[in-house]
């Protein structure tokens, strides 16, 4: 209990508000000492292992198989193996079994929150409000497309294009599994899937939902392993890649790719301007800062890295956002209480750190509230730059953590210049009064989405997907769907 201040005759009040910690139970979640590939319905053991973590402590959580380049070859042959048959079944058929992937998801949402967050790092108030919910409303959304699609594409004749191998991050990983499969089978491909190394165990349990929907085997396969797997899933016979994750292996996709006539899209890095406009609700945009950059430790590629505020309300917005910071709780990512949890791995954890050391070596002022971290696992206290020239690497470099810079500008073309001054082109905000300034900002702004008094807003109707170095190819939506299709 926290102490009770007497103030005079009035009643007691408490002196100061701490928090009991309010820890989510794991006990939900059982786990295999050791998970194989889910490859036609089958498990398959490999030569190779390695360990996944917790990320909150460091604690080995099950062994998971390493996907050789035979494997991977493997799991697309019972892929093109399924396809025959899934791609002519009627589309409310398809729809059924993506229907009911959608229920059990829901119904088994508890049981995969607990488990994205401890393996994964996210607080679980928001894989518990945001992952979950998201992910089998994306199935939800696709399986309403699936017998629709001659009305979607109307005289098109959309035809499914095979084998789909699908590469997501470590940062929403159920999410993007969702959000790569659903319109994949709701379009009759089939697919084989690549979930990134330091968080391979949603999609393994997802392979128990597959089961219990009773999708026939070889719709979806599952190899886990680390970039060597995914190169080898880029190579093998597949009809489309889709990926999502850093610039660099984006890059080095297209190239493998050009000329190969298989398809591709890329979901790539970002670095995203928050341009907070002095006619604004101050005290609303603040809440869409915060969100912005420190939303799931700041691993979202479309966060709000560079915060852009109109000179005449620098000061007051500087000052309302260190205060609200020191609010924000650090600490075990299944405590309900948790607003940023742990970060996802050593090696991000270090691409933090030196990324920091430098804006302070370049000369920007940092700001962290104070905060005390747990002695295991990986941690990054939230911090603000303020002072930050647009040359320097904490303006210009994709961080992917809890680290926002702050930039002034005065007149809506110079913001516009500003934002746009950046390789990247995958999102942006905008907070202002004035709707026709918000219209004229977003016809200017060279990103694929422009949030509008609001921040990191998802819809699986809504389009998502970059410009310039973000990457090509849009998810989510009808948009979302083209890429999965052929059209005669
Ligand atoms: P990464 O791009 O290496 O990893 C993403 C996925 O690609 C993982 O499944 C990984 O195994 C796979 N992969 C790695 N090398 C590959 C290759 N040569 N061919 C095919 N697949 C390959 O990203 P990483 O190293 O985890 O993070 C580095 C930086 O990338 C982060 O600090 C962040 O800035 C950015 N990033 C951006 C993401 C986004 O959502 N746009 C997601 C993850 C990282
Ligand atoms: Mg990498």
């Amino acid at each position: 209990m926290t102490d009770v201040a007497r103030r005079g005759d009035r009643s007691p009040v408490p002196a100061d508000w701490t928090y009991a910690p309010a820890p989510e139970s794991t006990d939900i979640v059982r786990l295999q000492e050791r998970y194989g590939l889910y490859v036609g319905g089958e498990w398959l053991e490999t030569k190779e292992r390695f360990t996944t973590i917790a990320p909150r402590d460091e604690s080995p959580l099950a062994e998971v198989a390493q996907a050789s380049k035979a494997d991977v070859q493997n799991a697309v042959a019972a892929a093109r193996d399924a396809f025959g048959t899934w791609s002519k079944l009627p589309g409310s058929e398809r729809a059924k079994y993506l229907f009911r992937i959608a229920r059990i998801l829901a119904e088994r949402s508890r049981e995969f929150a607990v488990l994205e967050s401890l393996n994964g790092g996210k607080p679980i108030k928001e894989s518990r409000d945001v992952d979950l919910p998201l992910a089998a409303a994306h199935f939800f959304y696709y399986a309403g497309w699936a017998d629709k699609l001659e009305y979607a594409f109307p005289n098109r004749t959309p035809k499914p294009l095979g084998v789909a191998g699908q590469i997501i991050p470590w940062n929403f990983p159920l999410l993007m599994l969702a959000w790569k499969i659903a319109p994949a089978l709701a379009a009759g491909n089939t697919v084989v899937l690549k979930p990134a190394e330091t968080t391979p165990l949603t999609a393994l349990l997802f392979c128990d939902v597959v089961r219990q929907a009773e999708l026939p085997p070889g719709v979806v396969n599952i190899v886990t392993g680390d970039g060597s797997t995914g190169a080898a899933l880029v190579e093998a016979e597949v009809d489309k890649i889709a990926f999502t994750g850093s610039t660099d292996v984006g890059k080095a996709i297209a190239r493998q790719l050009a000329g190969t006539g298989k398809k591709v899209t890329l979901e790539l890095g970002g670095k995203a301007a928050n341009i907070v406009f002095d006619d604004c609700a101050l005290d609303q945009a603040v809440e869409g800062i915060v969100n912005g950059i420190y939303f799931n430790q700041g691993h979202v590629c479309c966060a709000g890295s560079r915060l852009f505020v109109q000179e005449s309300i620098y000061e007051p917005v500087v000052e309302k956002l260190k205060k609200r910071m020191t609010t924000l709780r650090v600490g075990d990512p299944l405590d309900k209480n948790t607003d940023i949890g742990a970060i996802n791995s050593r090696m991000q954890l270090d691409k933090i750190t030196e990324l920091v050391a430098a804006g302070e070596a370049e000369g920007a002022e940092i700001y962290q509230p104070p905060c005390r971290l747990p002695e295991k696992g990986y941690w990054f206290v939230p911090t603000v730059f303020t002072n930050v020239a647009q040359s320097y690497r904490i303006a210009q470099e994709e961080i992917f953590g809890p680290v926002l810079s702050v930039l002034t500008f005065r007149t809506p073309d110079e913001a516009v210049e500003k934002a746009n001054n950046t390789p990247y082109g995958l999102s942006a905000g905008v907070w202002t009064e004035k709707g026709s300034r918000i219209l004229w900002m977003a016809e200017r702004l060279r990103a694929g989405v422009v949030w509008a008094n609001t921040f990191n807003r998802f819809d699986p109707t809504s389009p998502f997907g970059g410009y310039k170095e973000s990457g090509f190819g849009r998810e989510g939506g009808l948009h979302g769907m083209e890429p999965y299709l052929d059209f005669e």
